[in-house]
């Protein structure tokens, strides 16, 4: 994909929800990715200070390029989300936005060259950092039918989990299964034949379920928000855009159990408010009742933005 072509997904619905409270406030940009949130919000807040945070170095390096007109308004971590809201609680400094865009990008799709695109002869990797944790090769050659089951069903809630963890094991007999487009073509042997040549590649699940436990997605989100919200300025606010409902869930939870009720009387400021049952936990106005999804035109444009939705919250004090 071409450096400058990439569209960022919900753009204006991130902007119109995400206002800094004032003009020099430090934004982290989760998952800077190709850095289009980035650009916006840099264009849009020329005072805004902001960090981006991507675990792939590839990715990154991209960003970078696309950046240094912005010179030293940006500086870059490359690391886990999780790990870094997780350092990030100790210094002083605390962000005023905060947005996640989860997921992979287009890129690691079309050039990465590590098993996330059904379509290669590539190598079945699928980490976002290659120096770190288990490729997805070793799952689908290592873990027995059951493991694998509990993972296409978990993570890709794919229907036909159990045959198509079978068909694995037993097409790995005749030599390891090393190549994504080996493993795509054999889940579509695999699933019934009404199933096989639809719309949307039968193996799409299970590659969203081994692409999820290769990189323990949903832990990492888990984890990243707990500190992530307990690192926001005063009044500061945080979005995520989820594309499938596990995603989403558990962005609804965090900011469920730290809701704060809005005071019924009128008069009382929203921050007065009694925090009623989130435990010691950072209270959050959420601003988004129902989550936010793209509007058709964006959809028709780039139909990758289809399941998207945004959820976005407000610290209390
Ligand atoms: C959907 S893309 C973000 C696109 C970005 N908002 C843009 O406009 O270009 C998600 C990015 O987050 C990164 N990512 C996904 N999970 C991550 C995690 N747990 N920690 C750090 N980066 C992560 C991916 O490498 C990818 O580049």
């Amino acid at each position: 994909m071409a450096e400058g072509g990439h569209v960022p997904v919900m753009l204006r619905e991130t902007l119109e929800y995400l206002v800094p409270a004032a003009p020099d406030i430090l934004m982290v940009d989760a998952t800077q990715g190709l850095a289009g949130h980035s650009i916006a919000f840099l264009e849009r807040y020329p005072g805004l200070r902001l960090i981006g945070v991507d675990a792939d170095a590839e990715v990154q390096a991209i960003a970078k390029r696309r950046l240094v007109p912005y010179g030293e308004r940006v500086s870059f971590s490359r690391c886990y989300f999780d790990e870094f809201f997780k350092d990030f609680r100790g210094k002083e400094e605390r962000p005023g936005l905060i947005l996640f865009d989860f997921g992979v990008s287009m890129y690691h799709f079309r050039e990465a060259k590590r098993g996330f695109s059904m379509q290669g002869e590539e190598a079945l990797d699928m980490r976002l950092d290659p120096m770190t944790g288990r490729p997805a090769s070793e799952l689908v050659n290592e873990l027995d039918a059951r493991d694998l089951t509990k993972i296409l069903e978990d993570y890709g809630e794919e229907p036909f989990a159990w045959r198509i963890a079978e068909a694995i094991v037993r097409d790995r007999k005749a030599g390891p299964i090393d190549s994504a487009r080996r493993l795509a073509e054999l889940i579509r042997q695999a699933v019934p034949s009404k199933v096989r040549y639809g719309r949307v590649h039968p193996a799409t699940r299970s590659f969203q379920a081994l692409r999820i436990a290769v990189n323990d997605e949903l832990g990492r989100i888990r984890r990243a928000l707990e500190d992530a919200i307990e690192c926001l300025a005063p009044g500061g606010i945080i979005g995520a855009i989820s594309f499938h409902s596990l995603e989403d869930r558990i962005v609804k939870f965090a900011f469920r159990e730290r809701a704060i009720r809005p005071s019924r009387d009128r008069y009382r400021r929203e921050a007065e408010a009694p925090i009623p049952h989130n435990e010691g936990k950072r209270g959050l106005f959420v601003l988004t009742k129902r989550p936010v999804e793209p509007a058709e035109d964006e959809v028709a444009a780039n139909p990758a933005s289809r399941s998207a939705k945004l959820r976005v919250a407000r610290a209390a004090d």
